[in-house]
């Protein structure tokens, strides 16, 4: 007889965990200087979860109660036959929510293919309006290619498309204003993040350049005033958005030094390596591929580990320390 599962994820401090975040590859196109250091040692592929060890990890989530996928990486959409795997994760029964967060270098090729999958939403990376600036803070990005990107994911018609900006001060704060106006201009959503320490990088000091939601706050009411919105029963995430009476555009601010969120974290995640862990902000995990890769590999077993796996899912994250990365790991690893 078959093992009888719970339907729903649950941990120690009765959160329910029913969004996963799968890192589909540690590679990107771009070297964000937040992210990323200069010289990257991306892990060997045969290290990396292949397409099917990723649909069972999929399945078995969904299986558990998990309404909501977001693929990320690195760069999710630079995965070779990604789009095969969309389409699978597209058709698993009672995944309400299958999303993705890119940096937007494909999407004019990929944008109305994700849609057709059942990709409901897409996050974007946007932190420059400025082509010189854009190209020094994604060391490789090119401007014109993402802005084309995000209006092919405008014109593939989401449910929603939201940008994300990671501003640091001396960088791009002098942007926010301008942020602002692109997102209202085309009625799309924008999220400002506050930069984490993940991965040791030696471009700038974090310390230095944290810009937080308040200052932007501030910055952004002084031309518009901005009414919170109460909407964290049904995006029980770590955004905080305000609305604006005279556009459709949200703004959001995602805050993991200033406004503490954990309480409320529905999510886990698993790297590109097939780790699942528990906490973006420590280093609770669990080897989901050594499972999909043992000799005595079902389905099942791989459902256990991952019930199992929610008694160390910790309280909360502590960024508390300005700067000095804690977390050895880049931010690739985990998709953010
Ligand atoms: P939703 O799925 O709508 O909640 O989107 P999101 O805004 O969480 O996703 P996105 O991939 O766009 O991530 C934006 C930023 O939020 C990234 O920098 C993530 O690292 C950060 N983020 C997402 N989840 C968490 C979390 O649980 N803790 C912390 N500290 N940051 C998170
Ligand atoms: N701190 C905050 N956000 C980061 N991102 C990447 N690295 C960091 C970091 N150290 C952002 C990207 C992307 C999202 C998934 O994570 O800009 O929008
Ligand atoms: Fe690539 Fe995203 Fe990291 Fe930038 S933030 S280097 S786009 S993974």
């Amino acid at each position: 007889m078959s093992k009888q599962f719970p339907t729903v994820l649950i941990d120690r401090f009765q959160r329910r965990v029913d969004y996963v975040r799968l890192s589909i590859t540690d590679r990107c196109d771009f070297r964000c200087v937040y992210c990323m250091a200069e010289e990257m040692v991306f892990v060997p592929k045969r290290q990396v979860l292949t397409l099917e060890e990723l649909q069972q990890v999929a399945q078995a989530f969904t299986e558990l109660g998990v309404r909501k996928i977001r693929l990320t990486g690195g760069e999710p959409l630079i995965r070779t036959n990604v789009m095969g795997l969309v389409e699978d994760l597209g058709q698993l029964p009672g995944l309400e929510e299958l999303v993705i967060t890119t940096n937007g270098s494909q999407l004019q090729r990929l944008a109305v293919p994700l849609r057709q999958c059942g990709v409901k939403r897409v996050n974007i990376s946007l932190d420059s309006l400025n082509p010189r600036k854009f190209r020094h803070l994604t060391r490789h990005g090119n401007l014109d290619q993402v802005i084309a990107g995000i209006d092919a994911a405008i014109g593939a018609g989401f449910d929603r498309v939201k940008i994300n900006a990671v501003i640091l001060k001396g960088r791009n704060d002098d942007e926010v204003p301008e942020l602002v106006e692109f997102v209202r201009s085309r009625g799309i959503d924008l999220a400002f993040i506050e930069e984490m320490p993940l991965g040791n990088i030696v471009e700038h000091d974090r310390a230095l350049s944290l810009c937080t939601s308040a200052e932007l706050r501030e910055i952004i009411g002084r031309r518009h005033s901005l009414q919170a919105l109460d909407e964290q029963a049904e995006h029980a995430g770590p955004a905080r958005y305000y609305g604006m009476a005279d556009s459709p555009s949200r703004v959001g601010f995602i805050s993991p030094h200033s406004e503490n969120f954990c309480h409320q974290c529905n999510r886990v995640r698993v790297t590109a390596e097939g780790r699942l862990l528990l906490c973006l902000g420590n280093e609770h995990s669990v080897d989901l591929r050594a499972v999909l890769r043992g000799p005595d590999y079902s389905l099942d077993r791989l459902k256990q580990v991952i019930v199992d796996a929610m008694d160390i899912k910790p309280e909360r994250h502590y960024f508390d320390n300005r700067g000095e990365p804690e977390i050895l790991r880049f931010m690739n690893m985990t998709g953010g």
